[in-house]
């Protein structure tokens, strides 16, 4: 026993101490606190900006704010991850810098239906209303439920200059002339939604509906990066990345 207490005197001996210990203890941890935090605290940004990431519009914002009061991200994520499967379903995985406008950000893990991260231009707009209205219609066996009132109910629209002032204080890059006509951006965005909608056989009158705006935000979803303005170097670089990553889970194509 004694050669035992000789061997680890020192911290036995500290153990003993209660208050010390814990002292030491607290002074170990904000050490190792401190030295995990720097680094981050010090890079001035750890995500990558993307320049054809642009903030969503007044309407696609109004349809955001109906697609988390109505829990749609209760059963779907808006994330692609980097796994041959998922790409080769999804398309090009989710790079962080493209949601750098999304406040509060839906990338969720919980999938009872597919990722929405690039659902965006996959349907057209008929498709999403028709959909909405009966999932059953265009997806049969679908479990999803109907949500046929938001082709009834107006969307509101008049608090959109509140919203977009916040976010800007946020740090979303508005200007003061999308803020002030928000209301006007969105009314002429629906308008040529429902038009379309209309066009495409659908129902008339959509133009002032919660549907419409909810379609603009689905319609925009994971759509910035195929619009890079350098088209031919962005896609040159999304392919190499796809394949890197593919080659990086050892299966290459
Ligand atoms: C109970 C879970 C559940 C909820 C809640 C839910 N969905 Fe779905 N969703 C599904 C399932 C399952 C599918 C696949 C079958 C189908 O196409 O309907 C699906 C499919 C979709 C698709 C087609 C995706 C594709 O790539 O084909 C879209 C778009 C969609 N949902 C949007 C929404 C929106 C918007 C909401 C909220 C208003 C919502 N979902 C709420 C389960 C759900």
């Amino acid at each position: 026993m004694k050669r035992f207490i000789k061997k680890d005197g020192m911290h036995r001996r500290l153990e003993g101490w209660p208050l010390l210990f814990t002292i030491l203890v607290t002074i170990s941890i904000l050490i190792g606190g401190i030295v995990e935090f720097l680094p981050l605290a010090l890079v001035p940004s750890t995500v990558h900006k993307i320049e054809s990431v642009e903030p969503f519009t007044p309407l696609e914002l109004a349809g955001r704010d109906i697609y988390i009061r109505e829990g749609c991200n209760n059963c779907h994520s808006q994330m692609v991850r980097p796994f041959r499967h998922e790409l080769e379903r999804y398309g090009e995985y989710g790079k962080p810098g493209e949601t750098v406008y999304e406040r509060p950000f839906l990338w969720g893990s919980k999938r009872t239906g597919p990722d929405l991260a690039r659902v965006g231009g996959k349907y057209p707009h008929l498709w999403h209303v028709r959909h909405m209205e009966d999932p059953r219609s265009t997806s049969p066996n679908s479990i999803m439920p109907p949500y046929d009132w938001l082709l009834r109910k107006d969307a509101t629209l008049s608090d959109l200059p509140t919203k977009l002032r916040t976010l800007k204080a946020l740090g979303t890059p508005y200007s003061q002339d999308e803020i002030d006509n928000a209301v006007a951006l969105a009314e002429a965005q629906a308008q040529e939604i429902a038009d379309e909608v209309a066009a495409q056989g659908g129902p008339d009158g959509l133009a002032d509906k919660e549907i419409t705006a909810l379609v603009a935000f689905l319609q925009r979803l994971g759509t910035d990066i195929q619009q890079a303005p350098d088209a031919t170097t962005a896609e040159a670089a999304s392919t190499k990345e796809t394949e890197d990553a593919l080659a990086a889970e050892g299966d290459a194509p």
